[in-house]
C-alpha cells in the first residue's frame, strides 16, 4: 500500500521539474550580423578553425524568408517562420493595429506570437540572460530574460564578452545570448568583396578568440555548450544601375500605402488597381511582384496580417524604392534581404563544447532548427515550432543512456524500461 503511495508522489513530482540532464547546464548563443557561410574563406580564421577542429562546423544554414535581421534572428530563437513569429520584417504594418512597426518598436503586441528561448527557458525553471538580442528587450508572457539589455551600440564588444563571461560565471545562466552588430555593417557600406569586409573578418576572429580564451580562462569551456551563427549574408548592390523607383513604373494616385524597400517592397494598391499595379513590375525583367495567396509556400512568409495584398521580390543585386533620389544621396554597396535560396544569403554555423562532437563538417542544417537544439541541450520541451532534432542530432556527441540525470527521480524521455526498473526500485526499497 505505502510503497505504491510514494510512487506516486515522486512521479508528480518530476512531472512539475519536467527536466532531464543529459548534456552541460550552459548554452551560449552568439550572433554575428551578416556573418555569410563563405567569409572564413577569404582570409586567415584561426579561430574559427579552431571552433571547427574541436567542434562542429555546418556548411552553411538555411535560414528563413525575409533575409532581414529582425525576422531571422527571431526564426532562431522561436524555431518559427516568419509568417508564425510575426515579425515580418525590419519595418512592417499592421492593418490591424494600423501603425508602422520600426527597429525600436518594444511593444508586447508585435512580438508575442514567438516565444524565444530565453522565456522557454525561464518557463521550465532555469535562467537566461541576453546581452542583445532582437526581441530580449520586449516582454513577452509577462517576462523577461533574468538579465537583459537595451540594445546600445556603444557597448563595446569587448565588454559584451565580459558581460557574457559574468553571466555564465557568476550568474551561472543555463541560457545566455549576445549579439554583434559587424560584419553587417561594414558589408553594407563597402560590399562583401571589399577589402574593408576582408579586414573585418579578421577583426571578428580575433573577438571570437577573446571570447574562446575567456571561457577557459574562467574555467567554462567543458560547461558551456557555444553556439555562434548569423541571421544571413550580405550580396553586392549596385544603386545607381540596379536601382528602380516604382513611382517610374507605376503612378503615384493607384498606390496607396507602400512598406519596406530595397530587396523586398510591400505595396497596398489603391481600390481596383491590384492588377494594373502587378503587370507593371511584372513586366520589368529584374522585379517580381506577387499577389499575396501566390507567395511561394517555400518562404512560409504569406500566412500573416502583417504581409500586404501584393509583395515585390528583387532579383539579387538589384533595389526597389519609392525615393531613388534620397537612395543615391547615401548608396550602400552591399544588402541583404534577398531569396533565401541564393547562396549568397547563407549564414555560417559553427559550436563547440562539452556535448558537441570534435572535428565534424556538418551538413546545411535551417535556422529554424536551433531553436529544438538548444532546448535538447537544456534538457525542457520546446513550445510548438517549425524545426526538427533530426537535422542536428549528428552534431552531439553520441549519447549514452545512462548519463542521463533527471532533477526529480526518473526520466520520462528515457522510456517505459528505466520508468518500470526505477518504480521497482522504490518498492524494493520500500519494503525493505
Ligand atoms: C526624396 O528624397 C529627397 C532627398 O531626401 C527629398 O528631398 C525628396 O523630397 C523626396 N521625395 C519624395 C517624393 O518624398
Ligand atoms: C538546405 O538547402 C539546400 C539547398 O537549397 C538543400 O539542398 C538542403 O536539403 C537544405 N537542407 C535542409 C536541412 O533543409
Ligand atoms: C510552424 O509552427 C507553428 C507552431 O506550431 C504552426 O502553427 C505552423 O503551422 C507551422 N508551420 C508549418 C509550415 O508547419
Ligand atoms: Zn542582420
Amino acid at each position: 500500500m505505502s510503497s505504491v503511495f510514494i510512487t506516486m508522489i515522486c512521479i508528480t513530482e518530476e512531472a512539475a521539474a519536467d527536466r532531464c540532464k543529459k548534456y552541460a547546464d550552459q548554452v551560449l548563443l552568439v550572433s554575428m550580423d551578416g556573418f555569410r557561410y563563405d567569409y572564413p574563406e577569404k582570409t586567415p580564421t584561426p579561430n574559427f578553425d579552431k571552433m571547427a577542429r574541436n567542434g562542429v562546423r555546418a556548411q552553411y544554414v538555411n535560414n528563413t524568408f525575409l533575409t532581414k535581421t529582425f525576422p531571422t534572428h527571431y526564426s532562431i530563437v522561436t524555431g518559427l517562420y516568419d509568417e508564425s513569429h510575426g515579425i515580418v520584417g525590419n519595418t512592417m504594418y499592421d492593418p490591424q493595429f494600423d501603425e508602422i512597426f520600426t527597429l525600436a518598436s518594444k511593444e508586447t503586441k508585435w512580438w508575442d506570437s514567438g516565444e524565444p528561448i530565453w522565456i522557454t527557458a525561464r518557463k521550465h525553471g532555469l535562467t537566461s540572460g541576453t546581452m542583445f538580442w532582437p526581441g530580449s528587450e520586449v516582454e513577452i508572457q509577462g517576462m523577461y530574460a533574468n538579465k537583459w539589455y537595451n540594445y546600445d551600440k556603444s557597448i563595446t564588444f569587448d565588454q559584451r564578452i565580459d558581460i557574457v563571461i559574468n553571466m555564465l560565471k557568476h550568474d551561472k545562466f543555463n541560457f545566455v545570448t549576445t549579439y554583434f552588430h559587424e560584419p553587417d555593417r561594414t558589408g553594407h557600406i563597402y560590399g562583401p568583396n571589399s577589402p574593408e569586409i576582408v579586414e573585418k573578418i579578421t577583426e571578428m576572429d580575433t573577438l571570437l578568440g577573446t571570447l574562446l580564451d575567456k571561457l577557459t580562462a574562467n574555467g567554462l569551456q567543458n560547461k558551456v555548450n557555444l553556439i555562434l551563427t548569423s541571421d544571413h549574408g550580405m550580396t553586392e548592390i549596385d544603386c545607381e544601375n540596379k536601382l528602380l523607383d516604382i513611382y517610374n513604373l507605376v503612378d503615384k494616385s493607384l498606390i496607396e500605402r507602400t512598406v519596406d524597400s530595397g530587396p523586398i517592397m510591400h505595396v497596398v494598391p489603391n481600390v481596383g488597381q491590384g492588377d494594373t499595379i502587378l503587370n507593371a513590375i511584372n513586366n520589368h525583367p529584374h522585379f517580381t511582384a506577387y499577389r499575396k495567396a501566390d507567395i511561394p509556400d517555400r518562404w512560409h512568409y504569406k500566412n500573416n496580417r502583417r504581409v500586404m495584398p501584393i509583395f515585390v521580390v528583387s532579383d539579387e543585386g538589384w533595389s526597389i524604392t519609392e525615393n531613388a533620389t534620397a537612395i543615391r544621396l547615401n548608396p550602400g554597396k552591399g544588402n541583404h534581404g534577398y531569396d533565401n535560396d541564393l547562396m549568397s544569403m547563407k549564414p555560417i554555423f559553427y559550436a563547440m563544447g562539452p556535448n558537441f562532437r570534435s572535428n565534424f563538417l556538418a551538413p546545411p542544417l535551417r535556422s529554424v532548427d536551433i531553436y529544438t537544439l538548444v532546448c535538447e541541450l537544456l534538457g525542457i520541451s520546446p513550445s510548438p515550432n517549425n524545426g526538427t532534432l533530426d537535422n542536428t542530432a549528428d552534431l552531439l556527441q553520441p549519447f549514452n543512456n545512462d548519463q542521463q540525470i533527471c532533477d526529480g527521480a526518473i526520466s520520462f524521455t528515457s522510456g517505459r524500461l528505466s520508468l518500470l526498473s526505477w518504480i521497482l526500485s522504490v518498492v524494493v526499497m520500500v519494503m525493505t
